[in-house]
This record gives C-alpha cells, structure tokens and sequence, in this order.
C-alpha cells in the first residue's frame, strides 16, 4: 500500500514504537504512523489487540509493522523490548509512551494500592521509556523524537482523580526537563495533553467514593460549554503526528483543555 498520510514524507521507513497502541488513543496513532509509511512497532499489555494493531497497520500502509505484548511499568520487561527493538528493527525515530489507566477516586477513598496503580503505569511506564529508548537514541546521533501522552488534567485539577492527575502532571514536568537536556542532540521531546477523548478509558474509568452521576454530570456540562462532542482519538493522534513535525512542547488537543491551559 502506497502511503497516503499527509505526513508521509516525513515518516515514511521511520522506525516508530506507540504503547496502549491496542485501543484508543495509542491505535489511531499506530494507523496514522502507517498511513504516513512508517514501520510500526505496536506495544500493549493486552497481546490480542496489539496483534490486531499490526495487522492493520500493515493493511493500511505500514510497510513493516510488529507486535509487542508488555507492561510498561515492568522495568525488566522494558528493558527487554529495548534490547530486541535495538537488535532486531533498529533505533527508534519516534517514541510514544501513551500507556496509560484512567483510575479515579477522592482523595482519602484512593487506596495506597491504587496510587501505586497509577503511578507505576502511568509516571514509571513513561520514565521506563524515555530512559531506555532515549539513550539509543542519543548514542545514534541522529535525533529522533519522544511524545508523552499526558493530559489536560496535568494542570486542571478535579477531586475525582487525584492519582491520575498527579501522575500526570509528573509526566507534563519529565518532559519538559527531558526537552531541555536533549534539545542540544536534536531530540525533541512533546507532552500531549487531551481533555476527553471518546475511548476505554473514558468509559471504564472507576471512581472510588465520588458520585459517579455528578462526575459524569461535570463532563457533560464541560463538555456543553465547550461544545465538544465525542472528541475522537483520531483528532489525537494527528496532533501527535503534526507535534512531531514542529516540534512542539506542550500541546492541550480538545477544546476544553486549551481553555483551561490558556487559564492556567
Ligand atoms: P484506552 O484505555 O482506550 O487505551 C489504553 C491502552 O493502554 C489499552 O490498550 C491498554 O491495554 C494499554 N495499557 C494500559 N496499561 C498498560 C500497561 N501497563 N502496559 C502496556 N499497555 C497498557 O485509553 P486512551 O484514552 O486511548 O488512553 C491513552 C492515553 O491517553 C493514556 O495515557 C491516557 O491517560 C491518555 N489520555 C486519555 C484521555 C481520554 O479522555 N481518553 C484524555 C487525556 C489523556
């Protein structure tokens, strides 16, 4: 399949790697990587939908494109798929850590366990990923990219996610300071920050001890003033794709997360 994607002279024969590429977020930026021509190296936790990734991104224009069954918050296991990716594919052009749980909860109903949740996944999948792919990068000496999916919950509180803000927020400042060590070896590094995006995690996500009906009330009214309706993961990936290209920052995505940016 000839690459079609508007970036495809950008990425095409790139090597990208996407976590969570199983669902949401983290598939549709495996698709558009495909689109674009690049070779695709789709991680998720979950192997069935990691296999169905590659698969289509094959169909839809990746030229390679390989499945990858790991937790990110696994440190050996992170440092296993380095090794093989390094040895078998190449060094990475681009890397998107978008792994992420949506774990919600007021504050004192949030167990230690889930803190610990979140933040493994969440903050350490991330750092897992910057350190062991950012090295090679950095020893290649051709530059190369990394995008963190943050959120726009980074910088917008609520108290039903203290955990997953938190871990966010932390994801918003590791890229930031990773931006400006690699900035002199022509790495850049983006922190993508949506507000709500239409997919799993949204529609899974648990709230220990908040009353989930005013929560879902709170998204509707943001949502009605924002006029956002059913915000797709499509829109996502293409502002990582387009971040990529200008070598953006920060980037809020969703309308109601560059509100409370501009605010912020
Ligand atoms: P999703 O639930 O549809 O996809 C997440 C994927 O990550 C799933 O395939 C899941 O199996 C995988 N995953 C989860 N834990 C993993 C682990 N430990 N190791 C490997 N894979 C793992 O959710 P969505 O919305 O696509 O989320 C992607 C990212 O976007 C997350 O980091 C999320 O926090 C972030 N985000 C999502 C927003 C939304 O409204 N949907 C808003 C802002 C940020």
């Amino acid at each position: 399949v000839k690459p079609t994607g508007k970036y495809a002279d950008r990425f095409g024969g790139q090597l990208v790697l996407v976590t969570g590429a199983g669902s949401g977020i983290g598939r549709a930026t495996a698709f558009a990587f495909a689109e674009a021509g690049a070779r695709v190296i789709a991680v998720d936790r979950d192997a069935e939908s990691a296999v169905r990734t590659a698969e289509l991104s094959r169909l839809i224009g990746a030229p390679e494109a390989w499945a990858e069954t790991v937790d990110v918050s696994d440190e050996q296991a992170m440092e296993k798929l380095a090794d093989k990716v390094t040895t078998q594919y190449g060094v990475l052009d681009v890397l998107v850590n978008n792994a992420g749980i949506g774990l919600g909860g007021s504050f004192f109903d949030t167990t230690p366990e889930d803190w610990k949740k979140v933040l493994d996944v969440n903050l350490w999948g991330v750092i897992h990923g910057c350190r062991l792919f950012g090295r090679h990068m950095a020893e290649r000496g051709q530059g190369g990219h990394i995008v963190n999916t943050a959120s726009a919950a980074a910088y917008q509180p609520s108290k039903a996610l203290p955990a997953y803000s938190t871990s966010k927020a932390a994801v918003l400042m590791l890229s930031e300071c990773l931006r400006a060590e690699l900035a002199g070896q022509g790495i850049g590094v983006s922190a993508i920050c949506p507000g709500f995006v239409n997919t799993n995690i949204t529609s899974t996500a648990r709230f220990a001890g908040v009353d989930a009906e005013e929560e879902k009330r709170r998204q509707k009214r943001t949502a009605r003033l924002y006029g956002l309706r059913n915000y797709p993961p499509e829109k996502v990936a293409d502002a990582i794709l387009r971040a990529v290209v200008r070598n953006q920052a920060v980037v809020p995505v969703t309308p109601e997360a560059r509100g409370a940016h501009l605010m912020s």
